[in-house]
């Protein structure tokens, strides 16, 4: 890829270097620092002029710092008429992609319609809102979703002769599409719940699971809190799976979800590294490199 240069940020060095040593593009670390008041200095180098510009920058942990950080460096890139690609494997606030309750600000269209402005395209990876893999255009911007769907399956085709893969929602079915041993459990939702955050409980996890002495591998698109994971490997286990594996494309892991997640029955997790975590077992950045090789 002639006159295109890689900027990244440090938590995004290992994918731009695997990058940049495969589409053989030169690339430069980005530098971030907090002044003593906790605001950011930032700084992009100027030492590659190139127009094209694919900027890697993982969007988690620390993701409203991390927005804030990726406002600035975009900034910098329009002033300087520079065209960018952004590669942000994990896409933060995806889950407010729309309005249950009147006056609450749909905040992925917000980032998104902010991106639209200043990117050509937005490189994600089985991104929350948009649920299918390809090119998609929303909210004025043009992304490109890819998927770690096939590389999870894959493990488990590898490890079980006859795995069984179980959706722990229907929002996360189209990760599993083509596997022939497939349940979809029903997350029930219970009241909307209104004050500081609005969220909507989550009540129960309903459906059957005829899995008993089968290698079962849940396969979700995140595990946040755990709670749909868990709900899902408990069911499973009680169905007397022989064993369980809970696979997510993304692991946030918070408050303490990897422990119960595994106190709920499951022999392993395993996540992607679109974020860092002791269970990122997938490398995305192979992914996100054929996709760069296959753009003409
Ligand atoms: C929801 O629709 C998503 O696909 C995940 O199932 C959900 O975000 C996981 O969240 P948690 O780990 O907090 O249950």
């Amino acid at each position: 890829m002639p006159e295109t240069t890689i900027f990244y940020t440090t938590k995004s060095q290992d994918i731009a270097l695997f990058l940049s040593q495969s589409l053989g593009v030169e690339s430069f670390e980005l530098y971030i620092n907090p002044f003593p008041d906790s605001e950011w200095y930032v700084r992009v180098p100027e030492e590659a002029p190139d127009t094209d510009v694919i900027f890697v920058h993982r969007l988690f942990p620390n993701q409203n710092d991390s927005l804030l950080q990726m406002f600035f460096i975009l900034s910098e890139f329009s002033a300087r008429g520079q065209r960018v690609v952004l590669v942000v494997p994990y896409f933060p606030y995806a889950k407010m992609h729309k309005k249950v309750m009147s006056g609450e600000v749909v905040t992925a269209r917000s980032i998104t319609q902010w991106l639209s402005r200043t990117v050509e395209r937005i490189v994600t990876l089985d991104c929350h809102f948009i649920k299918r893999e390809g090119a998609v255009d929303m909210w004025g911007a043009h992304f490109f979703n890819l998927s770690a769907a096939e590389t999870l399956l894959n493990i488990a085709r590898d490890r079980s002769e006859d795995p069984c893969v179980v959706s722990p929602d229907e929002g996360a079915r189209y990760l599993a599409r083509g596997t022939a041993q497939h349940y979809t459990l029903k997350k029930v939702r219970g009241e909307y719940k209104y004050g500081g955050a609005g969220f909507q409980r989550y009540a129960r996890t309903e459906g059957r699971l005829d899995v008993e002495g089968r290698d079962v591998y849940v396969l979700d698109d995140m595990i946040s809190t755990g709670g749909t994971m868990a709900k899902a490997v408990s069911l499973a286990r009680e169905a007397g799976a022989n064993s369980v594996v809970a696979m997510a494309t993304h692991g946030l892991f918070v408050r303490g979800a990897d422990k119960k997640i595994i106190e709920s029955g499951a022999d392993e997790i395993i996540v992607t590294n679109s974020i860092i975590s002791p269970y990122s077992k997938v490398d995305i950045s192979p992914l996100i490199a054929s996709y760069f090789s296959g753009v003409k």
